[in-house]
This record gives structure tokens, C-alpha cells and sequence, in this order.
């Protein structure tokens, strides 16, 4: 079963064909990343209009690497919600028009959903296992959910403050280091020593819930001192590596602790902090069950997840209408 999905939800414009939920036969990417770096974050106006810039383009090549047909194609999957409103709105209406003309189904797809359903897509080999614990660590989310089954979510624990994501962006900022924040933090950690600022970790005991914003005060109050204190540049290498460190430390143990206090079978990492190697590496180190991960590329937004999850829901007989409608603050459960 062939299943385009579409995905518009933030900054990228994304199309993918999937095959029976698991064989990627292509996935295509257009990231706004450049211009709206320029604005330090992403402006929801331009967002918008540049997902209708690409959208059709997107799909054209989606189709055409994936050497499908119309006539191939069984179902449409999209993504509506979370994400921001004017984004949403092009991927459901290009999805519902597409639907429309062939007479195909159409699934709308939760984007965090989606990004859970990123650990679908390994070829051969391992699949996740119910029951098991996923952490979604997103630019907008920190959700820590026990699955049961397919499309069967009890959260957990989340974020009170800023998501993982977020405090990386807002970190990268405080440090000079520009926007997104993950990526070029991960990488000026490579040449830094981690073990150079002992930050405090922000535990909340007895709880699975994470907070992030205090850490993120931590290391605006922290570059002030040294920057007060005149003494030379910056040592960004080394306050970036103890943050990364301190944020994986965190959502390591705290995700471990959840897993076994639930019997799960299996730990699942999804969103785009799942692509942090140190993240991966530490994960896989010390959960004592098995741990599944996404391809990097597959963890940060695609369509590829929002057609595998799509794949899912159709299989439980669920589909959607054509009145459907985006929802931008949009649940898991
Ligand atoms: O899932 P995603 O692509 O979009 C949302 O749904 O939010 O996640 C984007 C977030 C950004 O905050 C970005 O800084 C972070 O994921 N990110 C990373 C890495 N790659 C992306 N954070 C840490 N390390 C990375 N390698
Ligand atoms: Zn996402």
C-alpha cells in the first residue's frame, strides 16, 4: 500500500511516498532554515507563504523519485496539528484537493505522532515492541508517553517550561552561535570539555515531568559573570558541551526511570533532539532494555513519519473527511 504524506507543519515543506508504513520510496525535504535564520527564528507569515512557493513542487518530485503514479497511489496522510496555523493550512488544502480530484482516502496525522512513527521506517530488522516508552523531544515538545498498541498514548510526564529543543535554540542565542540551536551546539561541543561548568540539573523528583528554562537562566547568568569579569573571549566550546550535557543527563535518566518503573519492552527516541549523538549514544549506553532510533534525517521534521503513521491508522480502519479541519494546539492524548 502506496501513501503520500505531506507535511507543512512548521519550517519545512515536505512530501514522501511510503510503502505498507516502512519502505521509504522517497522523502523530500525543502527547509526555510536559511531565511528565516536571518530573523534569528521562524516568522509565521513568511513560513507560510514559502510552504505555498513549494508545496507543489515538492509533491511533483516526491512522486516522481518514488516513480509513482496517481493511479498508484492508495491514500494521503498530512499533518494537522500542532504546528503553526498559516503552515497547516497549505499542507491540508493541496492534501485535500489531491483526495478530492482522485477519490483517495485522507488521513490527518498528529505531527507528534508522526515523528513517533519515524521508528517505523527501518527496512529490516527491528521494529518497536509494545508495551514501550517514547521520548518526543521536538522544538515544541518534551513528551514523555507509555504506548500499548498502535495510536494507544498515556503521557507520562512534558515539559513545564521551555521543550528540549527550545532551550537548545535559546542557548545557542545566549552563546552567539545562531539559529537552529541543536545542530550547531552539538557540533562547537565537539572541541569543548563537558566536565568545565557543573550545571545543576533540573530533577523534579517524583515526578516524570522535565523543565528546562532554569538551565537556560543558568547559562544566561553564567556568560554575564564571565563577560562581567572581562576575562577574554568566550570559552563557548566548553559552556556549550556542559549544557548538552546536562540537558542529556536529564532526559536519559529520567526516561530510563520512567521505562522500568512500566515494564517497557522497548524505548523509542523521536523529534528532532533525537538526532543529538550524544543523546543517542548515552540512551543506548545505559537503558538496560532496547533502545530504537530513527535515522537523524528521520528524526527531524519529514513526510516520510507522517505517511507511515497514516499507513497505521488506515490499517485500524480510521480515515478522515474532507471537512476536516488543523489544530494547531493539537494533543498526543
Ligand atoms: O522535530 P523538529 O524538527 O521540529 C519540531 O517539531 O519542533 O525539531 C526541531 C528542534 C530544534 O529545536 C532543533 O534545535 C533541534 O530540534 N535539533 C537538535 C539537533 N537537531 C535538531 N537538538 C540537538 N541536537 C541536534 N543534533
Ligand atoms: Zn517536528
Amino acid at each position: 500500500m502506496r501513501i503520500l504524506g505531506i507535511e507543512t507543519s512548521c519550517d519545512e515543506t515536505a512530501a514522501a511516498i511510503v510503502e505498507d508504513g516502512t519502505i521509504i520510496l522517497s522523502n523530500i525535504i525543502s527547509s526555510q532554515v536559511e531565511i528565516h535564520a536571518r530573523y534569528g527564528g521562524i516568522v509565521p507569515e513568511v513560513a507560510s507563504r514559502q510552504h505555498l512557493l513549494a508545496i507543489i513542487p515538492i509533491i511533483q518530485k516526491a512522486m516522481a523519485e518514488a516513480n509513482t503514479s496517481w493511479q498508484e497511489l492508495d491514500a494521503i496522510a498530512v499533518t494537522i496539528g500542532p504546528g503553526l496555523a498559516g503552515s497547516l493550512i497549505v499542507g491540508i488544502n493541496v492534501a485535500k484537493a489531491i483526495a478530492f480530484s482522485r477519490a483517495l482516502p485522507i488521513i490527518g496525522v498528529n505531527h507528534l505522532e508522526g515523528h513517533i512513527y519515524a521508528n517505523w521506517l527501518h527496512e529490516q530488522g527491528d521494529r518497536p515492541a509494545f508495551p514501550l516508552v517514547c521520548l518526543i523531544v521536538s522544538g515544541g515538545h518534551t513528551e514523555l508517553v507509555l504506548m500499548k498498541g498502535h495510536g494507544d498514548y498515556l503521557p507520562l510526564g512534558r515539559t513545564r517550561d521551555d521543550a528540549a529543543g527550545e532551550a537548545f535554540d535559546k542557548v545557542a542565542r545566549i552563546l552567539g552561535l545562531g539559529y537552529p540551536g541543536g545542530p550547531v551546539i552539538e557540533q562547537t561541543s565537539t572541541s569543548g570539555d563537558s566536565s568545565a561548568y557543573r550545571l545543576t540539573r533540573p530533577w523534579l523528583k517524583g515526578t516524570n515531568d522535565f523543565s528546562f528554562s532554569g538551565l537556560k537562566t543558568a547559562m544566561l547568568h553564567l556568560v554575564e559573570n564571565i563577560s562581567a569579569r572581562g576575562m577574554g573571549s568566550l570559552p563557548v566550546a566548553d559552556l556549550a558541551a556542559s549544557f548538552q550535557e546536562a540537558v542529556v543527563d536529564v532526559l536519559v535518566t529520567k526516561t530510563i526511570a520512567a521505562a522500568k518503573r512500566h515494564r517497557a519492552n522497548q524505548i523509542l527516541l523521536a523529534g528532532g533532539v533525537a538526532a543529538n549523538r550524544l543523546l543517542r549514544d548515552t540512551m543506548v549506553r545505559h537503558s538496560p532494555i532496547p533502545v530504537l532510533l530513527p535515522k537523524p534525517i528521520l528524526c527531524t521534521d519529514n513526510a516520510a513519519m507522517i505517511a507511515a503513521c497514516g499507513y497505521y491508522r488506515l490499517r485500524g480502519g480510521k480515515v478522515d473527511s474532507l471537512e476536516m479541519d488543523i489544530h494547531p494546539n493539537l494533543k498526543l492524548a
